[in-house]
């Protein structure tokens, strides 16, 4: 049936996986993107466009079908287009550019031709569910060319496009060989958003210097007579809904369980991340080492928890990252552990939202320190779940987050010695310290929730939109 709403992203909101009695089944998508998006499909009786995972082997025969309440139409993604496609243009090429360079990107055509393939996909299949005058909302960085194909298929829709992760700088931007084609995909849409507005600025200043159009602030004018404009919505998370989680009796349980069995210490540090280098993981585990070698602390008094989610293991870049981490958490336990009291409790697997939640409540001090991130929900999540305005919060000034959160302690993290000071700051600090910032982080989680993200895009888009007969979409209900 032909949709108001379509929302296109490269995943699904669940995973295809094979259940142990070897039937397929569905497991909820990692990453933030999904439980953002949720909300707004659900306002809005929307079709979501998106690969179900997997190893690319026999997905032709995926049909629609309908999860908890959402209409999901899989795309099947071919084995090569897996590896040259996703693992390759968007995960090798794209994700280390638009991420400072922390790794260097590789550069090869078939990637990139693999990349438009894909991209002609999904926009193909968007135009065939869309209805007349319908909204299109495209997703991140591995479909930046679809709202242009898009437009050209159906000139009758109104198109947003929401970048999760960050923009670059023009500096590291025209390294990429298909800088321009990159730029007029994504001018195919309505409204562009991005997570701050220096991405915003980034995108307004490379069109003008490199396509170029005419621009003024915000606005791009094309020479077809189109305005798109280019925005900043910083993300954010259903805040009520994690703060009802916490509060459950179940999670209050098991938070208490997770203490006790990590020999109930006096502080307890926590790390949760995909498995990715801008995240920063091996420098934040030194410095919490060294405090220890420096006598700050001891195993007996501290603990740190690092959830290591395994993400894009076939890429190169994220085994070696693997093997790293594995040697450092072995080393550092090796030389500072005891018996029943290792420095690192280090889990490399995923946990549902109610086990996050746990961990979260158990925690006392949360380390955030990723090199560059478009936002990180987990510093959001971990505030939102604080409900006794305790806890402190370790971020790193690149993360988006830090533009909200300022009443974390924040830190550089290429700066070891000064996130070794800000990670003892936190764990000496007294609860007075703790409650005045967390109460203020609260506040602003509260009030800037993902349901008010989906609404302002939205209202953005609908003013924006060229299109005149285009209709009109529901903000998301909070929870
Ligand atoms: C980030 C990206 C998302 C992506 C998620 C998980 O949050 O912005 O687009 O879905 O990571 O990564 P994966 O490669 O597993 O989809």
């Amino acid at each position: 049936m032909p949709a108001d709403l379509v929302i296109v992203a490269n995943r699904l909101p669940v995973d295809r996986v094979t259940q142990p009695d070897g039937t397929p089944g569905w497991r909820r998508s990692p990453g933030g993107l999904v439980s953002a998006i949720e909300p707004v499909m659900r306002a809005n009786d929307g079709t979501w466009i998106g690969w179900p995972g997997g190893d690319g082997s026999g997905e032709d025969d995926l049909e629609p079908f309908e999860a908890d309440g959402m209409q999901l139409v899989p795309i099947g993604l071919e084995q090569d287009e897996v590896e040259l496609f996703y693992e390759g243009f968007s995960n090798a090429t794209i994700w280390p550019i638009y991420h400072d360079l922390v790794a260097k990107p590789e550069f090869h055509r078939v990637w990139w031709d693999s990349y438009v393939k894909v991209n002609q996909k999904f926009a193909a299949k968007a135009a065939s569910l869309a209805s007349e005058g319908a909204t299109v909302w495209v997703h991140d960085y591995q479909l930046q060319l679809v709202p242009q194909m898009l437009r050209d298929l159906r000139p009758d829709l109104r198109i947003g496009f929401y970048l999760h992760i960050p923009f670059p700088p023009a500096e590291l931007f025209q390294q990429l060989p298909w800088r321009r084609q990159i730029l007029e995909g994504l001018l195919g849409a309505d409204l562009v958003g991005f997570q701050l507005p220096g991405g915003a600025a980034n995108f307004v200043r490379l069109v003008r210097q490199r396509v170029g159009h005419k621009t003024h602030r915000d606005l791009v004018y094309l020479p077809d007579g189109r305005t798109v404009r280019a925005g900043a919505f910083p993300i954010s998370i259903d805040a009520a809904g994690y703060e009802k989680l916490a509060r459950t009796e179940s999670v209050v349980e098991r938070s208490a369980e997770i203490r006790k069995a990590l020999g109930n210490p006096r502080k307890i540090f926590l790390g949760i991340d995909r498995l990715d280098y801008t995240k920063g993981i091996y420098a934040r585990l030194r410095a919490f080492a060294e405090l220890i070698e420096d006598g700050h602390f001891d195993v007996e008094d501290a603990v740190f928890v690092q959830v290591a989610v395994p993400s894009r293991e076939q890429v190169e870049q994220y085994r070696i990252l693997r093997d790293d981490i594995d040697r450092l958490v072995g080393r550092i336990n090796g030389d500072l552990g005891r018996i029943g009291r290792p420095a690192i409790s280090y889990l490399h697997t995923s946990y549902p939202r109610e086990e996050m939640a746990a961990l979260y409540s158990a925690a006392d001090i949360m380390v955030v320190t990723p090199y560059r991130d478009g936002m990180n929900l987990v510093a959001k999540e971990y505030v939102a779940t604080r409900t006794e305005n305790d806890g402190a919060l370790v971020l790193s000034e690149f993360a988006g987050a830090a533009d909200e959160l300022r009443q974390a302690w924040l830190v550089n993290p290429y700066d070891l010695n000064g996130m070794k000071s800000a990670l003892l700051e936190a764990y000496r600090s007294d609860d007075k310290d703790l409650t005045r910032r967390m109460k203020a982080m609260r506040k602003t989680i509260q009030k800037h929730d993902v349901a008010a993200w989906a609404d302002s895009f939205m209202t953005e888009l609908a003013a924006v939109s060229h299109s005149s007969h285009a209709k009109t979409v529901r903000p998301a209900k909070r929870s």
